[in-house]
């Protein structure tokens, strides 16, 4: 961990908090000799199941993005396909489509809640949209009342990217047990960890299975017992599958994190209030309250630094931050500014505008449940001198100039 010139250490953007429990599990893990996937894993998935209401079929996997992969597969998708997903989110929930042979469709965010419009996301629909894919951008549940209406009009199976909202609930119910699949992420980053690691929800349970035949391989279902005490068993590949199977290693830390999910939600509710209580009165967009009838799961506290209204640049106020050994992140560059998918499928930018402006102003500020109360200080304090630039000042003068 360096300091910076006043002594002060770096505050990871993002950094997880590790307790001991999860050190013992691992060591215990690592001692049995079994490392790849195992009982731990077979735990995980019923306490997830369990943590998320029960009524789901788990499958736990090495990351989200498989999870997205191989849930669009077990959807019974088709090359061809079209999957409409949200214009504001992380490039894996975009490659996940396009790895499963399908054609991604962008969806406009609505400017608030930063989550898929649902009108936009209508009129985007065509005679081969199969699927809608909806991400519940910082925690916060999309509307799931629309999107299931809009899905039943055109006969459209619902995958949930829920890698930002372990704790979300919409009216009562979990996120991730609204559609055919939800998709959950345990990265380092994310509210609880296993290092990478992620989780699939399945409505039931035939779809769950599969999920797990591709997952390892394609072999049938119960292939790890074959390393089992009960006799050798012959495994058949039945398709041509991926290798994207949890480890127990990873399982061993999930476990344990699992137990204080509500712990380091709560923590992080503490963080994101008083964020918004020390920030109301500056010249920045602040995240909007949750909605009634939601539960928030607190994983990105977002502001919209916008020259015009603050007279700082995005750009140079993550610099201040960074300088002032505050790590900082964006989420996101809305999915069309990236080379590759404008190359790819001739987007643009200004198609997405609302995704567009937030992309290009947005900042994420440290919310983890590791952070000590004078880190939290520090970040306010930081958020305060950055926008009390000479650079402000200067913007400020001409404006007076000008009237
Ligand atoms: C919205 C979203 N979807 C998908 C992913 C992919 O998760 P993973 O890193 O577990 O594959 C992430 C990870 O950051 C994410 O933020």
């Amino acid at each position: 961990m360096t300091n910076n010139n006043n002594g002060n250490h770096f505050i990871i953007f993002g950094a997880p908090r590790i307790e001991e429990a999860e050190i013992d599990q691992l060591l215990a893990t690592v001692r049995s000799g079994w490392l790849g996937t195992g009982p731990k894993v077979a735990q995980f998935e019923r306490d997830f199941a369990a943590y998320k209401g029960g009524e789901t079929h788990p499958v736990a996997v090495n990351s989200c993005t498989a999870a997205l992969h191989v849930s669009m597969i077990a959807a019974g998708l088709k090359p061809g396909d079209e999957v409409v997903t949200s214009a504001l989110t992380f490039c894996a929930t975009v490659n996940a489509i396009v790895h499963a042979g399908l054609t991604p469709v962008l969806a406009d965010v609505d400017p608030a809640t930063m989550n898929i419009d649902p009108e936009d996301l209508e009129r985007r629909i065509t005679g081969k949209t199969r699927a809608i894919l909806p991400v519940h951008f910082a925690g916060r549940a999309c509307d799931m009342d629309q999107l299931r209406m809009i899905a039943q009009r055109h006969k459209l199976k619902i995958l949930e990217d829920c890698a930002h909202a372990i704790e979300t609930t919409y009216h009562g119910k979990p996120a991730g047990t609204f559609g055919d699949f939800g998709c959950f992420s345990f990265y380092v980053t994310k509210n609880i960890i296993t290092g990478e690691g992620g989780m699939i929800l399945a409505r039931n349970e035939e779809d769950a299975a599969r999920c797990k035949v591709l997952a390892l391989h394609g072999m049938s279902k119960d292939a790890w017992k074959r390393f089992g005490d009960e006799g050798y068993k012959h495994y058949q590949v039945v398709e041509c599958g991926f290798k994207y199977n949890m480890t127990d290693i990873q399982a061993a830390i999930g476990v344990e994190q699992l137990k204080r999910v509500e712990k380091y939600w709560a923590r992080r509710q503490e963080i994101w209030k008083r964020y918004t209580e020390e920030f109301s009165g500056l010249p920045i967009g602040l995240p909007a309250p949750p909605e009634p009838g939601t539960r928030h799961a607190y994983h990105l506290y977002t502001i919209m630094i916008d020259r015009a209204e603050c007279g700082v640049r995005r750009d140079d106020f993550l610099s201040a931050m960074t300088r002032q050994s505050i790590g900082v992140g964006v989420h996101y560059l809305s999915i069309p500014e990236h080379p590759y998918y404008r190359e790819a499928f001739g987007w643009h930018p200004a198609d997405y505008p609302n995704a567009m402006r937030i992309g290009r102003c947005t900042v994420s500020l440290p919310l983890s449940a590791k952070l000590e109360e004078s880190e939290i200080e520090r970040v306010i304090q930081s958020v305060k001198r950055c926008l009390n630039t000479s650079e402000r000042s200067a913007v400020i003068a001409q404006r007076s100039i000008v009237l």
